[in-house]
């Protein structure tokens, strides 16, 4: 074949299929193939039928199809495809190399593959893909990590195809070493979780206790999305609040069961957070409302079963619904300050250099949480790249300040009402924790101390010194050690 590939893409679905048009688009020649290998056919025959795209029938005949160093990305489902596919393409493969995962894999995964490709002499690159089927074809936004000397051969070819924002710069950039691309997807989609939770929060509380109608709201949300809350989420939320269902003529919302799927990213984001120690409790209580979501059987029963108190609704007015506005927005910034948080840890953990800055950047266009607000983060981060919590920037710090009475008072509201609200209130509640000095660990502390001589630090000695206490006659003088049991 004379065909002379800039890109090799393996995996034909719906991700796959549409990085390769937009490929194309962009002018880059690529070779494709698909497991299933009707599907190469088909696709090469129809919406795929252009002078720059080949089909391949077999993995060889897509390597032997590309220009060298060969660059092939894989956009096949995430777990043993990938590992299979390394393997079978490792030995087609010479030295200086490209082999790129564009699919979801978890970050652990992408560290253990850039050492085995990188010890075959070969290059890895882990790269977080967002946007999904409309991003993937128009622009996605692209976060590639994995061997630094494959970024010179990428650069061009992904920040052309990677959305683009008005100020020039592509939603694309380099993230870092290992999995460091795919760990920042992941934290991104773990942001996208309580991103949504947050709004289906506000707007129970404005549907249950204003007593506002879908497209009441839908105004309410299509106003707050000309300000600082400006939104891809909010304004597809407005979108779908209008939807009118044709058969039943009623709000499409009313008639969908409130039961929330999940793939698995929030939890992967959960469960890292809880490894490394970092409160994320924003994201982990959206993650764990799907969760009571879609055990409606239990809800329904509980809900004949369980006191709650009488609604109290709230009489509407532009001050109420600012109130709600601004407690959306304040813990909105709450979700991104545990979030870069947990990647701060992380980078540290792993030996990440992250820029937080343009990570913020690479979110602003082509994803789920594309948003005005993350301007604002990506210049706190500019004002101080050691910036320890957004919170503590001076922007996100006078915002907390306008803020916080109406987010204390719509969670306040929520919970007197029995309105469950729980990254509203969660988020509070780690703010509260994080501006108390002086908490009441000390009586944890006393306690591990008194049930297994776990021992405390004084408050009048240096920290690292250890002290036990016979609290009871029963109890001996052994210590156990300053371990966490
Ligand atoms: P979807 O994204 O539509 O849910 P999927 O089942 O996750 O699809 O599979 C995505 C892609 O991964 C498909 O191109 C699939 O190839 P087939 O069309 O042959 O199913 C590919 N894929 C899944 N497992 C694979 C494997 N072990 N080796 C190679 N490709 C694989």
């Amino acid at each position: 074949m004379d065909f002379q590939g800039d890109i090799g893409l393996i995996g034909l679905a719906v991700m796959g299929e549409n990085l390769v048009m937009n490929l194309a688009g962009h002018h880059y020649q690529v070779a494709v193939f698909n497991r299933t290998v009707d599907k190469v056919e088909k696709f090469v025959n129809g919406r795929g039928k252009t002078p720059s795209i080949a089909g391949c029938r077999s993995l060889p005949e897509l390597v032997r199809a590309l220009k060298r160093p060969r660059r092939v990305m894989m956009m096949v489902r995430a777990g043993t495809a990938v590992d299979e596919l390394i393997d079978q393409l490792l030995p087609l493969l010479e030295p200086g190399d490209v082999v790129i995962d564009g699919g979801n894999s978890h970050y652990t995964d992408t560290r253990r593959r850039t050492r085995k490709v990188e010890a075959a002499g070969l290059l890895y690159v882990g790269a977080g893909i967002s946007g999904g089927e409309l991003g993937a074809l128009n622009g996605p936004s692209i976060m590639p990590g994995g061997s630094a000397a494959a970024w010179p051969l990428l650069r061009e070819m992904f920040q052309a195809i990677a959305a683009q924002l008005p100020d020039d710069l592509p939603c694309c950039d380099w993230i870092g070493p290992d999995g460091a691309g795919h760990y920042v997807k992941m934290v991104h989609n773990g942001i996208e979780y309580a991103d949504m939770q947050l709004i289906a929060e506000t707007y129970e509380v404005l549907r249950k206790m204003g007593k506002l109608t879908p497209e009441a709201i839908a105004g309410v949300f299509g106003e707050w999305n000309r300000g600082a809350l400006n939104s891809y989420l909010l304004e597809i939320t407005a979108e779908i609040l209008r939807k009118v269902d044709p058969v039943t003529e009623k709000p499409l919302i009313d008639v969908i069961l409130d039961c929330a799927g999940q793939k698995g990213t929030g939890r992967w984001t959960a469960d890292s957070a809880l490894e490394l120690g970092v409160p994320l409790s924003g994201i982990i209580e959206a993650v764990q409302a799907r969760s009571l979501s879609d055990d409606k059987a239990r809800r329904e029963m509980s809900a004949r079963l369980l006191p709650g108190p009488a609604l109290r609704p709230a009489a509407v007015s532009d001050q109420w619904l600012a109130q709600v506005r601004s407690a959306l927005y304040v813990a909105k910034i709450a979700v991104y300050a545990q979030g870069f948080q947990l990647l701060k840890r992380a980078a540290k953990e792993f030996g990440w250099p992250l820029d937080y800055g343009r990570i913020a950047g690479l979110w602003r266009g082509g994803c789920i949480i594309r948003a005005i607000f993350l301007n604002e983060i990506t210049a706190a981060y500019r004002r101080n790249p050691e910036l320890d919590n957004l919170l503590l920037d001076e922007f996100f710090r006078r915002a907390a300040a306008e803020g916080q009475e109406a987010w204390r008072r719509t969670a306040a509201a929520a919970a007197l009402s029995g309105v469950a609200a729980p990254v509203l209130s969660a988020t509070l509640n780690w703010y509260d924790g994080l501006r108390t000095a002086e908490s009441a660990a000390n009586l944890i502390q006393a306690q591990r101390d008194y049930f297994g001589a776990h021992t405390y630090e004084r408050t009048d000695a240096p920290r690292g010194k250890f002290f036990h206490t016979v609290w009871s006659e029963a109890g001996g003088g052994t210590v156990s050690g300053s371990y966490d049991a």
